[in-house]
């Protein structure tokens, strides 16, 4: 389904990701984690070239790329594939919550309007929406406003969906309703990369975890055996300090 190989970063003289190679199954939910400033941001931006790596070779399905390169077709074409959830949202300030979500269905899609909003209508409807459809913005709450972010993703019908701390410029009550969101999301089987540092939640949903430090994969395994008996000292000392921050058990 996606498979990155040698793919490497660097801004300035600082190497963030070191000849990356990775394969992710259909359906798979990879949680991506590790210490801040490791690079997971980095890695979720290269795949949809928001960042152009140095080196780097990426297949989506039947797609594949060189992501050195590639002409605005392709850089169009892998972007159709994998939708990026941000940390911040990036809504359209001036659009409704089901103009936030149509209007990727009509400009990049070529929909027409009636039909994009029917999907948009679903897709909100999907997330608990329904009754916010005409709400800008500003008058939702941030994870109201995360979820509308998150039906304007799956409403492209992306082969994968790339989730960079999702959570994380949420107030802690408002979390639980995002988290639920995309539990949900994993549910209905789509492949998933998910940054976060909302350990027990990646713990519970992610079939498979990787690690990353110094600019490499240090762990890669299930969930129960990265954060049991990982191989690493440097993930061993990381998730013993998670473990002391992290609040309740995220119960599903
Ligand atoms: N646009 C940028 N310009 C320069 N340095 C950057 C840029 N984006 C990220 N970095 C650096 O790359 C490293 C990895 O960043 P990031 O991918 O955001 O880490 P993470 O998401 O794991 O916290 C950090 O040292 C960060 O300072
Ligand atoms: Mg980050």
């Amino acid at each position: 389904m996606l498979n990155i190989a040698h793919l490497s970063k660097r801004f300035h003289q600082n190497l963030v990701l070191n000849d990356i190679s990775l394969t992710v199954q259909k359906g798979e939910i990879l949680g991506i984690i590790g210490p801040s400033g490791t690079g997971k941001s980095t890695l979720l931006r290269c795949i949809n070239l928001l960042e152009k790596p140095e080196s780097g070779h990426i297949e989506i399905g039947a797609f594949s790329m060189e992501l050195t390169g590639g002409n605005r077709r392709d850089i169009l074409e892998l972007r159709r594939r994998s939708e990026m959830v941000f940390q911040q949202f990036n809504l359209f300030r001036r659009k409704t919550a089901l103009q936030n979500v149509m209007e990727g269905l009509i400009i990049v899609q070529k929909m027409s309007k009636s039909k994009a909003e029917i999907i948009a209508r679903e897709q909100l409807d999907a997330v608990g929406l329904s009754d916010r459809l005409y709400h800008y913005p500003q008058h939702l709450s941030g994870g109201q406003q995360q979820r509308v972010a998150i039906a304007r993703a799956l409403a492209m019908r992306p082969e994968i969906l790339l989730f960079d701390e999702p959570t994380s410029a949420l107030d802690p009550e408002l979390t639980g309703e995002v988290l639920d969101t995309i539990k949900k999301t994993a549910d209905m089987g789509f492949t998933m990369l998910l940054v976060s540092h909302e350990m027990n939640f990646v713990r519970s949903i992610a079939t498979r975890i990787i690690f990353i430090d110094g600019g490499k994969i240090v762990e890669d395994g299930p969930p129960d055996e990265v954060f049991n008996h990982p191989k690493s000292e440097r993930a061993r000392e990381f998730i013993a300090k998670m473990n002391r921050l992290s609040g309740p058990e995220y119960v599903i």
